[in-house]
């Protein structure tokens, strides 16, 4: 039996996603050595279509930390975000509105400029490992180990971070016992198409119709990524490109505007829930971004928690490297899941107010659902629309929250 190499590190990184490429980053520039572990390949990571949408705070944070050339030169800075309904579409100006934008660039892209970071400074992320397995979390050595090619290792480190998302090790590593989770449903789904078009609009459009939830978003000047509302379970294969283009051209319709169509090449459904795990902590195992919490995607919130996250994780790392204080680390978890929670509420908030809900909690023609009970919802949702885009108080609240929470920081400013 081959004997196991044995690797030491201060800080062990469970998963290569921007959560934990980020925190690795961000611990270098404090003189903290990390280890990345990865069960896909470079190529994966890179490749993996997910989210578009930078806050404020996450953008500046980039920038701050040397990641922000690309950023500044290809992503576009958004002053606004349009919501339709009833066929009308209104402009909510964030700039005007609370001196504060958002910018288009996408989690691939945070995800290249990480590596990138890391390929030059020399330590590039583990990939393709596989048998990870935490062991003395809460006494002795933290130890991960896991096999990499035909090797065995074993990672020892003073901590480990669970940056390895839903379906990584490193949540359920918290035994039942000693947290509580929290889950929600959605019964719907989104269809997300990449196409190969100049976008037709130039902020994105969120459009509330009776026949689902539409969305117009962007990659840039020449790729649009668009969603619909669907059935979770709905079999991809029966939308062709065709019905995909009539069906988006139907809920993000206006009078006078024409939605251009391209040349699809990606297309993938994501059922739609929420999660939160309480505590993020267990003895030295810290969670962060999806092994800790996931939000539906409306708002684009789960990226820009991730990285707020690492960031604040962090903070509390760098004070005890630093100085042995030990309270940004025990304060970690409960700080954290305030914020957490805020952000749950604005995702479950934008989710419920866009889209198409049924009585029997499946999308689509009310099978067993009473329709009068459907359709006061649809109105309710339309009362609700025009209350906010009839107040500046009311699209204030939604340019504030869209725009982004600011990041925690250890020790805070006060
Ligand atoms: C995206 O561009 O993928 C995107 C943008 C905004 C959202 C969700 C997804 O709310």
């Amino acid at each position: 039996v081959a004997s196991r190499s044995t690797i030491s590190t201060q800080v062990a990184i469970v998963g290569g996603g921007p959560a934990g490429l980020l925190l690795s980053h961000l611990l270098r520039r404090s003189g903290i050595d990390s280890v990345v572990l990865e069960l896909r390949d470079r190529e994966y990571a890179i490749k993996r279509v997910r989210a578009g949408v930078l806050e404020e705070d996450a953008a500046r944070l980039l920038t701050e930390v040397g990641l922000g050339d690309r950023l500044h030169k290809e992503g576009q800075r958004h002053d606004g975000i349009y919501l339709q309904y009833a066929g009308v579409r209104h402009h909510i100006p964030f700039r005007e509105l609370v001196g504060r934008s958002v910018w288009l660039y996408s989690q691939q892209e945070v995800v290249k400029d990480l590596i990138e970071a890391h390929d030059a400074a020399g330590t590039p992320p583990r990939y393709s490992v596989s048998d990870m397995q935490l062991d003395n979390l809460v006494d002795g050595s933290p130890t991960v180990r896991f096999s990499q090619g035909r090797e065995d290792f074993e990672l020892i480190a003073d901590f480990v971070v669970g940056a390895d998302g839903a379906h990584g090790v490193c949540r359920p590593s918290i035994p039942e016992t000693n947290k509580k989770t929290y889950t929600r449903e959605y019964p719907f789904g989104w269809l997300g198409i990449l196409a190969h078009v100049k976008p037709s609009t130039d902020e994105l459009i969120y459009a509330l119709h009776e026949r689902g939830f539409a969305m117009h978003s962007m990659r840039s000047n020449s790729v649009s990524r668009l969603y619909l509302q669907v059935d979770p379970h709905e079999n991809i294969a029966e939308w062709s490109d065709e019905r995909i283009w009539d069906e988006l051209d139907i809920r993000l319709g206006t009078p006078g505007w024409t939605l251009e169509r391209g040349e699809i090449f990606d297309k993938s459904i994501t059922p739609m829930h929420s999660f939160v795990s309480d505590p993020m902590r267990y003895g030295k195992l810290f969670l962060i971004g999806d092994s800790a919490h996931i939000v539906p995607p409306t708002g684009a919130k789960g990226l820009n928690l991730a990285l707020a996250d690492a960031s604040y994780l962090h903070d509390g790392l760098a004070a005890w490297y630093g100085n042995g204080d030990e309270r940004g680390l025990d304060e970690y978890s409960e700080k954290s899941l305030e914020r957490v929670w805020k952000i749950q509420h604005f995702s479950t908030w934008m989710t419920r107010m866009l889209h198409r809900f049924d009585e029997s909690g499946s999308f689509g023609q009310a099978d067993g659902a009473n329709p009068d009970n459907v359709d006061f919802d649809h109105h309710v949702q339309l009362g609700q629309l025009r209350q906010l885009c009839e107040s500046e108080r009311g699209m204030a609240h939604l340019a504030e929250r869209y725009t982004g929470l600011p990041f925690l920081r250890y020790p805070s400013a006060e």
